[in-house]
C-alpha cells in the first residue's frame, strides 16, 4: 500500500531555498505515488504574536508558492492548518501525555525562549505536540523535512509510542523524517553562518527578483582564497559550494572544486555563476507565483477542497483516538 506522506511549512513569510530543498522538493517528487498531505502551519506562526493582516497575507503567499513549485492540489491534499480543527483536538489529547521536561529540552524551544524572553508562551513550549498532532492526525509514515526538524520528529515518534503503550494498542505508526534515504539536508545561509532561515535574515527567497538575488549572492562572505593546494574549505566557503550543489550542474561544481584545489579560484566568478543558476532555477517559480496570486477564485477553491479532504482523514483519527481513550457517547 502507498505510504502516507505529510509535511508543512510555518506561515511566517515567503519561502526560501532552504524550505524548497529541505521539504517542498521532496514532497513534490512524492505526490504522485503516495497519499499526500501538505499544509500551511498558520497556528504554529502564532507563537510570535504576528499582526493579523500579516498572518493572513503570509498564508496566501505560501499557498501560491506551494502551487508555483508544482504541488498539485488534484493529487495531493493541500490545506491550511487552521481549517482542520481536528488537529487541535488531537493536540489537546496528546498534551495530556507530553511532559514539561521533554518539551522544555528541545533545541527549538530553548532557542525561541532565548530570542523572545518577553514572550515565552505555552504555545512555544507545546510547539512539538502541535507538530505531532499535525502528523499523527493523518497517521503519516513519512515526513519530508530538513535537518532542523529531526528532533521534532523524534518527539513525535515518542508520543506515538507512548500513546500505544499507555492504551495497549498498535494505533499510531512511528513516522520518519524523510529525504529519499539520504541524510536530511541543511541549506546554509549566505552570511557564513549555519542554516538559511527567515529569522536569521540570510535567505534567498524563491520569489526574489533576479537583481535582489544577484546582490545577495555577491555580498556573501569570502576571503583571500586558499593558500595551499587541496586545503579544506572553511565553513563559509563550503556553504557556497553546498548552494552550488543544489542549483548548478555537477560539471559546474567540479569546475569550481578543481579551481579551489589548485588555488586558482576566483570568488567573483563562482558567485556570478551561483547567482545565475539560482536565478535560472527560481525564475519559472516566480513567474507562476505572480500568475497564481491574482486568481482568488482558484485559491479559494483549492483551500476549501483541501480542508474537506483533510478533515475527512483527520476526523476518522480523532474519532478512533477518543474511543481508545474512553471518550464515548452515552
Ligand atoms: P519551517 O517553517 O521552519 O520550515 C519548513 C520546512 O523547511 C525546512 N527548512 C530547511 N531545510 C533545509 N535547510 C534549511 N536552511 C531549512 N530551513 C527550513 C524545515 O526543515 C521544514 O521541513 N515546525 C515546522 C512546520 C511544521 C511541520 C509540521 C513540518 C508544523 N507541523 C508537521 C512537518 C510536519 C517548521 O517550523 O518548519
Amino acid at each position: 500500500m502507498a505510504d502516507t506522506v505529510l509535511s508543512g511549512i510555518r506561515s511566517t513569510g515567503h519561502l526560501h531555498l532552504g524550505n524548497y530543498f529541505g521539504a517542498l522538493r521532496n514532497f513534490v517528487r512524492m505526490q504522485h505515488e503516495n497519499r499526500c498531505f501538505f499544509f500551511i502551519a498558520d497556528y504554529h506562526s502564532l507563537t510570535t504574536h504576528p499582526d493579523p493582516k500579516a498572518l493572513h497575507d503570509n498564508v496566501k503567499d505560501i499557498l501560491c508558492e506551494y502551487l508555483a513549485c508544482g504541488l498539485d492540489p488534484e493529487v495531493a491534499t493541500l490545506y491550511v492548518q487552521s481549517d482542520v480543527p481536528e488537529t487541535v483536538e488531537l493536540y489537546l489529547l496528546l498534551n495530556m501525555h507530553a511532559y514539561l521536561g521533554e518539551l522544555s529540552k528541545t533545541v527549538s524551544f530553548k532557542e525561541k525562549a532565548r530570542k523572545q524572553p518577553e514572550n515565552v508562551n505555552a504555545g512555544l513550549l507545546t510547539y512539538p505536540t502541535l507538530m505531532a498532532a499535525d502528523i499523527l492526525v493523518h497517521r503519516a509514515d513519512k515526513v519530508p523535512v530538513g535537518k532542523d526538524q529531526e528532533q521534532h520528529l523524534e518527539l513525535t515518534r515518542r508520543f506515538a509510542r507512548r500513546f500505544n503503550g499507555l492504551y495497549g494498542v498498535e494505533y499510531f505508526k512511528e513516522p520518519t523524517a524523510y529525504n529519499f534515504g539520504e541524510e536530511l539536508i541543511k541549506i546554509p545561509g549566505l552570511d557564513g553562518s549555519g542554516k538559511m532561515g527567515k529569522s536569521e535574515g540570510n535567505c534567498v527567497y524563491l520569489c526574489d527578483e533576479p537583481k535582489v538575488i544577484q546582490k545577495k549572492v555577491m555580498k556573501a562572505l569570502t576571503d583571500q582564497g586558499p593558500t595551499a593546494p587541496n586545503s579544506p574549505k572553511p565553513d563559509y566557503i563550503e556553504n557556497l559550494f553546498t548552494l552550488l550543489k543544489v542549483v548548478s550542474t555537477p560539471d559546474t561544481v567540479d569546475y569550481f572544486n578543481d579551481k579551489w584545489n589548485s588555488c586558482e579560484i576566483r570568488y567573483g566568478d563562482l558567485k556570478k555563476q551561483l547567482a545565475a543558476d539560482i536565478i535560472a532555477f527560481t525564475t519559472p517559480i516566480r513567474e507562476r507565483y505572480l500568475d497564481i496570486c491574482n486568481n482568488e477564485e482558484y485559491l479559494h477553491k483549492v483551500t476549501v477542497a483541501g480542508a474537506e479532504k483533510a478533515r475527512e482523514s483527520a476526523s476518522k483519527t480523532v474519532r478512533e483516538v477518543r474511543e481508545i481513550m474512553g471518550i464515548k457517547p452515552f
